[in-house]
Formats: structure tokens, C-alpha cells, sequence
């Protein structure tokens, strides 16, 4: 049965949403027409994250621990949902200094802060990671994306700059990923996948991708939950 959020978590979240400066994280987000992004971004990135916290409240435990990697104004839902109704610990890492900032300002009364750091820098260990848009980001990784999102020009694809990409995605992927207990769960975009299973397979861990996949508002790349190390259970006969 899908759990609903109480009616004080969903107050707290519409709260920091009035509060975020949207003048300020359009400027962050977009190269030009910040405002009227977030004009039209702000009511479904609520909704949808507040939907995704509906989802994650019935697969963590009370009392866990989650490390956030490139956690942002999506994640805001899903970090009030953990902390204010599963008491857990949350560390939310990204590498934008300011919009950390912005938010940790919107969030002052919040039981959780925002880091401007690299996540492998956290303290481990944890029973939850979430990554979201982040191993396929095209601005940091823009020949890596190209292929991952199905746009890469074989004309203009550049290998050399794809292979330097590749190999500093693994290592994030690593550097987080080895902070995981197992059983674990991985909260990701679907175009992550491959990273989150390939580590899984090459240390002989088991992964199970579930297979619904949940819309989100900002980059809009579906999110869903890959399960890591369960014991898988053999029926005999
Ligand atoms: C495309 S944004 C996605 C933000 C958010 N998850 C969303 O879906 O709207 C990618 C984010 O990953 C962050 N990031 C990239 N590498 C990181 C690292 N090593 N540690 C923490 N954050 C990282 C970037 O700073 C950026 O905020």
C-alpha cells in the first residue's frame, strides 16, 4: 500500500519551496530565462518530488542513513520526508557552492544541510544512495551523455575526451558506491543504470533494477530503484 506523507512534512516542503530565491537559482540552473523556468518548474518539481518521497518512505528504514550526490532543488522532498518521518541521516553533497548556499538559507530550520563538496568526501557507511542526473550530466561529461542520452554525433564524437569522462565516472561511481551496506538501495536515473549495475557485477554483488521508472521535473530523467546485494532466494523444483 502507497504510504502518504503527513500533512506537517508536506507543510515544511511547501515552505522552503516559498522560500527558495528563484531569481538567484535561475541564474544557476539556466544560461538565460532562469525565472521563467523556475515559473514553470517550481509546482511540478514539488509534486513530483513529494511523489518519490511517497515511494522511497515505504523502502528505507527508520533511523538509516543516505548519502545524496549532486542533490539539488529536486531532492528537497525527499531529504524533508527522510528526516522528518524516518528520523534518518541524511548527507546531501553537491559541487555548486552557491546553490548550496541558496538552499541551506531556504532550509535553516531543517534538520539537514546542504555540503558543497565532492560526496566521496562523506563519512560512510550508508544504506541508501541517491544519484540522480549526475553520471550523465552533460555539462560535465558531455561526450559521455551524448551517448548515454542517444545524441552522439559520429562525426564530431570526440574518443579521447569519452575515455577521460569514462574513467572519472567510474571513479565517482566507485568512490560512492563502496560507501553502500549491503543490502542497499540505489535511487538513480535511468541512464545511470549501466555505472550502478557494472560495479555490482564486477565484484560479483547482486543488483536488481526494479522495473517502474517515476517521472521528475527539473533535468527530467526517470528515476528509479535499483536493489544491491539481496540475497536472492532459488524455489527448488
Ligand atoms: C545535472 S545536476 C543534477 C542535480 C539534481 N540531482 C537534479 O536532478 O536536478 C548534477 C549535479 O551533480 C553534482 N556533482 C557532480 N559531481 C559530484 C561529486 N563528485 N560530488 C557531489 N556532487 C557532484 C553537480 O555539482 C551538480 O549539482
Amino acid at each position: 500500500m502507497k504510504r502518504r506523507l503527513k500533512a506537517s512534512t508536506r507543510q515544511a516542503i511547501s515552505s522552503i519551496f516559498n522560500r527558495l530565491d528563484y531569481a538567484a537559482l535561475g541564474a544557476i540552473y539556466c544560461d538565460e530565462g532562469g525565472e521563467a523556468f523556475w515559473k514553470d518548474r517550481r509546482e511540478p518539481c514539488q509534486k513530483l518530488g513529494i511523489k518519490l518521497a511517497e515511494i522511497l518512505l515505504g523502502r528505507l528504514r527508520p533511523g538509516g542513513r543516505s548519502l545524496y550526490v549532486g542533490a539539488g532543488v529536486a531532492e528537497i522532498p525527499v531529504l524533508a520526508m527522510e528526516t522528518l518521518e524516518l528520523g534518518r541521516e541524511v548527507a546531501a553533497f553537491s559541487l555548486r557552492a552557491q546553490e548550496m548556499a541558496l538552499l541551506n538559507l531556504a532550509c535553516k530550520a531543517l534538520p539537514f544541510q546542504f555540503v558543497a563538496n565532492d560526496a566521496r568526501s562523506a563519512d560512510g557507511p550508508f544504506d541508501h544512495l541517491w544519484t540522480v542526473s549526475v553520471l550523465n550530466d552533460p555539462e560535465r561529461y558531455p561526450e559521455l551523455s551524448a551517448l548515454s542520452y542517444g545524441w552522439a554525433n559520429p562525426v564530431t564524437f570526440d574518443p579521447t575526451a569519452f575515455e577521460r569522462e569514462r574513467s572519472d565516472v567510474i571513479a565517482l561511481a566507485d568512490g560512492c558506491l563502496r560507501k553502500l551496506t549491503i543490502p542497499g538501495l540505489v535511487s538513480t536515473s535511468v541512464e545511470e543504470i549501466p555505472w550502478i549495475t557494472d560495479w555490482c557485477i564486477r565484484r560479483e554483488i547482486s543488483c536488481v533494477v526494479e522495473e517502474e521508472d517515476y517521472p521528475t521535473a527539473i533535468v527530467e530523467d526517470p528515476v528509479c530503484f535499483i536493489r544491491v546485494g539481496e540475497t536472492i532466494k532459488v524455489s527448488k523444483g
